[in-house]
């Protein structure tokens, strides 16, 4: 199909989705633009290239290999060579400004990352900073105001765990549309070509760059078959293209570093696609939360919603764990988180409302760092409560949606964290005010 230079064509991009967790998916946006019965033949229908994109080693066991393939209108091999680009330069990684300054066992607390200025274009790649991160994860932060339009990106380092907290994200990906919310997630696939659109002028959230193995739902165990994050609420996008050609920028993150190079078409043309490796998004609010109904403050994986798993059984490199809207029913018993120090090293954000765990300083877009064996847990006015808190009633706690980044190693901040006029250098003060109240006399 010809087109005039400075036309551009799409398909009908409606915000439909397809049900379930990394299925085999087929999706066309033209009657019969998917081949039928092989994956590559010898002319593919409407004149489409065919590409795989394989997610996984291609040799991995058929229970976790993860693939797509793509029809496109023009394969993604042709674009200009990349060269080292200073857009995202704060987005940092594993191995480039994470690690070079000490990393402390306090614990650490940041307020929210302000917007950029209106008369300072930002968009979500340029918006990126970098908290910390390790072998297994980076973690980063946006704040934008403006739309990406002749520029799009992919992320070759890893697949990436969006966690908008304020302002919808319209994430415009090769294989379709999603529009993401606040209180939803989005996982970009690691290599998937994208762009990022602010429907609402602004945005602001967090974001997780997964190095290790792809997200999965976790096992139930003794759960049985249903409970926490269910398959059918993950929702993966149609296919939609556009054919359009012009003056565009193709941004990669590779190696920790970002690459820029000039692409005369968007890469955002593929026609029709099938396979089991492609994005998704997921409503945190559809989440069946489980928790204790007799006695004791479960262990946080009890909100496990996507594990990325290590080669060592029941120990991932990373977990995405959410804290939401729940009835807190246990008697006889202190509700909220209890004090503790982990093995785990936990990077908390909060999305909506207010944390059961802290009375105040930890607001919606902040996030706080507690590392391997750093005691922490309820502030002050959160234990005299919770401890005098009549437990024969129920609790709700409504308002709410606070979220977790966890991993099995040290998460180490970056110089930027550490010196951000955002950090709250009297975060320690919240365990300051809890009394001695050990009476060797009265049991
Ligand atoms: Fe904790």
């Amino acid at each position: 199909m010809a087109t005039e230079p400075a036309a551009a064509a799409a398909s009908a991009a409606a915000l439909e989705y397809l049900s379930g967790f990394a299925n085999e998916f087929a999706t066309e946006a033209l009657p019969g633009a998917l081949p039928v019965g092989r994956n590559s033949p010898q002319r593919a229908p409407y004149g489409l290239y065919a590409e795989q994109l394989s997610g996984t080693a291609f040799t991995a066991p058929r229970h976790s290999n993860r693939r797509a393939w793509l029809y496109r209108i023009r394969p993604a091999a042709m674009h200009q060579p990349f060269a080292p680009a200073t857009c995202g330069h704060r987005w940092l990684s594993w191995g480039h400004g994470i690690g070079d300054t000490p990393t402390s066992p306090n614990q650490m607390r940041w307020s929210a990352l302000p917007m950029p200025p209106a008369m300072q274009a930002t968009d979500f790649v340029d918006g990126m900073v970098t908290m910390g991160g390790n072998a297994g994860c980076g973690i980063h932060l946006y704040a934008a105001n403006r739309s990406m339009d002749r520029r799009f990106f992919y992320n070759a380092d890893g697949e990436l765990l969006i966690v908008p907290q304020l302002g919808r994200l319209e994430i415009a990906t090769e294989m379709g549309l999603l529009l993401v919310e606040p209180q939803e997630i989005a996982v970009i696939p690691r290599g998937l070509r994208f762009q990022v659109r602010l429907p609402d002028g602004a945005a602001r959230g967090y974001v997780c760059e997964n190095y290790g193995a792809l997200l999965r739902l976790p096992d139930l165990g003794v759960i049985g078959s249903n409970g926490l994050a269910n398959p059918r609420d993950f929702l993966t996008p149609v296919a939609a293209y556009e054919d359009r050609e012009g003056s565009f920028e193709l941004v990669a993150r590779f190696q920790g570093r970002m690459w820029s190079a000039a692409i005369g078409h968007s890469p955002l043309d593929v026609v029709a696609w099938h396979g089991n490796y492609a994005p998704y998004k997921y409503d945190l609010r559809r989440f069946n939360t489980i928790g204790s109904i007799s006695y004791d403050h479960p262990d946080p994986s009890i909100f496990l919603v996507l594990q990325a798993p290590s080669d060592t059984p029941g120990v991932d490199t990373l977990d995405f764990v959410i804290f939401p809207p729940r009835w807190l029913v246990a008697e006889n018993t202190f509700r909220p988180p209890w004090f503790h120090r982990n093995f785990a090293s936990e990077f908390m954000g909060l999305v909506h409302g207010v944390y059961d765990a802290k009375a105040e300083g930890f607001e919606p877009g902040g996030c706080s760092l507690h590392n391997c064996m750093s005691g922490h847990g309820p502030d002050a006015d959160t234990f005299g409560k919770a401890s005098a808190a009549d437990t024969s009633k129920a609790h709700r706690v409504a308002d709410t949606m606070a979220f977790m980044f966890e991993t099995p190693t040290v998460i180490q901040p970056t110089r930027f964290a550490q010196e951000s006029a955002q950090l709250q250098a009297d975060y320690y003060r919240c365990w300051q005010g809890l009394q001695k109240n050990f009476n060797p006399a009265q049991r």
